[in-house]
Parts: structure tokens; C-alpha cells; sequence
């Protein structure tokens, strides 16, 4: 990054050098409007650079934090139970769209809860059914949680948007909705 600060700083000075002297170079004689020719072009290829370093850094995939690489890992080790808009499945998983659990937890707390899953003999479980760690993938890492939670975090605003209720708290109510 400090790499990257310091080209767009010389390119800034660069141009600036450049604003500054091409009006001396129109106002000196010919010649020398020639030789300073080149220079916009070395301006523009630092320019270039610049625009380069900046891209990639806005492209560059963020661990973590990408729904849409969240919605592809949720779709192989969540969907089964908790439906492809995680609108829960009867006798499966719950509803996560409207769930107060998900809304109320941090993505670190969330990714936590997603590692250990919650066990039906767990005192806060629900609707008595597992919840398996990781979603009973291993291979599922903890930056694919943060991931998968960010594809939460869309789902959850869609429900918003949608006007859906928020998640009843008891669990028989749960399982009517997961039905
Ligand atoms: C084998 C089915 C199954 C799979 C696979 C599964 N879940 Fe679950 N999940 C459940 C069940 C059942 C519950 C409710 C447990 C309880 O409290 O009784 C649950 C609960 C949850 C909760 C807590 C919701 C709340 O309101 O308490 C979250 C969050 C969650 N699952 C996310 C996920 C994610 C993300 C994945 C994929 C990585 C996943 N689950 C995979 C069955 C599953």
C-alpha cells in the first residue's frame, strides 16, 4: 500500500509539473514545444499505473466478506436445510431470513455459532433438531463462514424489504414456520 501511495503521488506531481510548464513550453519558441511532446504520454503511463494499483485493490476479493461467494458455499452445505432464500425446510433447518439470532449476533459471534452448530440437547436449541458444525462440511473454513454470513446479512435485508416478520421466539411457533 505505501508502495502505492507513493506512485500516486509522483504522478500527481507529475501532472502538476506538467500543468505548470506546458504553458511556457507554448509560450518559448517551437522547438521545444516538440521536445516536451513526450512527456504527456510518460504523464498518462504513470496515470495508468495509478488507475491499476487502485482497481485491483477494489477488486481484489475479500475474504470474509463476499455474499456471493457466500450464497455459492451456502448453497452446497446449507441449502438442504434451511431452503435456497433460507426460508427454512419442514423438519429441517429454521428460518434464518427472519431470524433475531442472525440479526442480533456479530458476523465474529455468528461465525463462532457456525463453527460449533448447536446441538439438540443444547439449552438454547429451538426446534431439538442439530445444527451441524460448519453445516457438516469440514472443508468449510472460517473465512467461508464470514462469507456465508454475509450472504445472511442479504438475505435478511431482502426479508426486510419484503415485509417479512421477524422470527417467533418459542420453538413450537418456530416449527410452524419452518413448515
Ligand atoms: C442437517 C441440517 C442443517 C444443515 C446442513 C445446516 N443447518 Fe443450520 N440449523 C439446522 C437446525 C435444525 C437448526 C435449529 C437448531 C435448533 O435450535 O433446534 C439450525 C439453526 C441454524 C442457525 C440458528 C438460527 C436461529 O434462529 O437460532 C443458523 C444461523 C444456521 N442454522 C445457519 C446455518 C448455515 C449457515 C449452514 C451452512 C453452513 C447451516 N445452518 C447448515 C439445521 C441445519
Amino acid at each position: 500500500m505505501t508502495m502505492g501511495a507513493r506512485v500516486v503521488v509522483i504522478g500527481r506531481f507529475s501532472i502538476v509539473f506538467l500543468a505548470l510548464t506546458a504553458p511556457l513550453l507554448l509560450t518559448g519558441c517551437g522547438p521545444s514545444e516538440d521536445s516536451g511532446a513526450p512527456r504527456p504520454k510518460a504523464s498518462a503511463g504513470a496515470r495508468g499505473a495509478d488507475t491499476a494499483v487502485v482497481a485491483s485493490a477494489e477488486e481484489a476479493p475479500q475474504r470474509g466478506h463476499d455474499p456471493e461467494y457466500g450464497q455459492m458455499l451456502y448453497g452446497n452445505s446449507c441449502v438442504a436445510c434451511h431452503g435456497t432464500r433460507g426460508q427454512g425446510m419442514p423438519h429441517q433447518g429454521v428460518n434464518l431470513r427472519t431470524s433475531k439470532f442472525v440479526s442480533t449476533r456479530t458476523r465474529e459471534q455468528l461465525v463462532e455459532f457456525l463453527k460449533k452448530g448447536r446441538a439438540p440437547t443444547d439449552s438454547t436449541s429451538t426446534v431439538k433438531r442439530l445444527m451441524p458444525p460448519r453445516g457438516g462440511n469440514a472443508n468449510l473454513d472460517d473465512a467461508g463462514l464470514g462469507d456465508v454470513v454475509a450472504f445472511l446479512r442479504q438475505l435478511q435485508d431482502e426479508a426486510k424489504q419484503e415485509g417479512e416478520t421477524e422470527e417467533p421466539t418459542t420453538p413450537d411457533a418456530r416449527e410452524a414456520v419452518a413448515q
